[in-house]
């Protein structure tokens, strides 16, 4: 591990990302923050130069929705960070109504969540590999059955289930990411139990709507942690030394799961979900 490691955080205006990026900030790491709008991305990169002395912050803007911006940003990042050492994908979109088709014919969430980080990933892998770069995914333990002929939830959309159908994908990738690049480049599924950022002024248009809604209101007010408490132990799992002996593992803040995940380790699903994947990005990302 380089003395200042290059970690790409996606989802960095989100609660996660950003205190991702102060935590690792801390612990001097140069971190790139990954966001579609750029104004958003730079009021956050100065805020943290703003908390720490010589903090090392880059920008980067992509709409993980947008593949045709997944490739350009991709692009962009070989061009401008030589090493890689880490991608955290903490890229998530609740959207309300739907299904909402964009122009390239997927759904906005299931683009957003799956398609958009998994293009972006696999585009960045050789980097990635070079310096045993890690990845981790920000997971959610939700449970949905996929329904193979409509994946992308266009046919039957209910926002919650959608999304959740999303989360599921999420956990079979980790899995799967683990199983096909043992080793070569790392891959952790991380899980930051209920944190939220009270503060956030967008928070409101981020609930679901009806019960759902009235539900994480109330898990909000009782439950939920403050945004660090998943930073610091994410930051220190991204500088971890011992990469490999984590590869495939789940860890639930700070603890490393004993129980193996059976989402992220059921081998057909994730084979099958890969290789739908790869059909949605075509052309192959290299
Ligand atoms: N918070 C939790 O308790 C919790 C628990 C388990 C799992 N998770 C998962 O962890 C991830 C992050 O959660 P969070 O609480 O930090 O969520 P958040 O605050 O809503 O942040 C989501 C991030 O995704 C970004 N994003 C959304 N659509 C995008 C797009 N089209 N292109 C690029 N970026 C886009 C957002 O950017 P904008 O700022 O531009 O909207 C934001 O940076 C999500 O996947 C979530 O499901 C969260």
């Amino acid at each position: 591990m380089p003395k200042k490691p290059t970690i790409l955080i996606a989802g960095a205006t989100g609660s996660i990302g950003n205190a991702a990026a102060l935590a690792l900030t801390k612990r001097d790491a140069r971190v790139v923050l990954l966001g579609r709008r750029a104004d958003k991305l730079n009021a956050k990169a100065d805020r943290i130069r703003g908390s720490r002395t010589g903090a090392d912050v880059a920008t980067l803007v992509v709409d993980f929705s947008d593949m045709d911006s997944v490739r350009s940003a991709a692009d962009d990042a070989l061009g401008r960070f030589p090493t890689i050492d880490g991608l955290v994908l903490s890229v998530g979109a609740f959207i309300q109504g739907g299904p909402h088709l964009l122009p390239n014919g997927h759904e906005v969430m299931f683009a957003t969540n799956v398609i958009g980080p998994f293009l972006f990933t696999n585009l960045l892998l050789e980097r990635l590999e070079q310096s045993s770069g890690l990845l981790l995914h920000v997971i959610a333990p939700f449970d949905e059955a996929l329904n193979w002929n409509d994946l992308e939830s266009l046919e039957e959309h209910r926002p919650m289930a959608a999304f959740n159908r999303t989360k599921v994908c999420n956990r079979l990738i980790a899995g799967e990411f683990a199983r096909r690049y043992a080793r070569r480049v790392p891959s952790v599924a991380f899980n930051p139990t209920f944190v939220l950022d009270k503060s956030d002024p967008e928070l409101k248009n981020r609930w679901p709507s009806g019960f759902s809604g009235i539900v994480w209101r109330l898990m909000a007010i009782f439950r939920a942690k403050p945004p660090e408490v998943a930073g610091e132990p994410l930051a220190e799992l991204m500088l971890d030394e011992g990469r490999s002996s984590i590869d495939g593992a789940l860890f639930v803040l700070d603890k490393r799961s004993g129980e193996p995940d059976t989402v992220m380790s059921d081998e057909a699903t994730g084979r099958r979900l890969w290789e739908r994947l790869e059909q949605l990005t075509e052309p192959a990302p290299r």
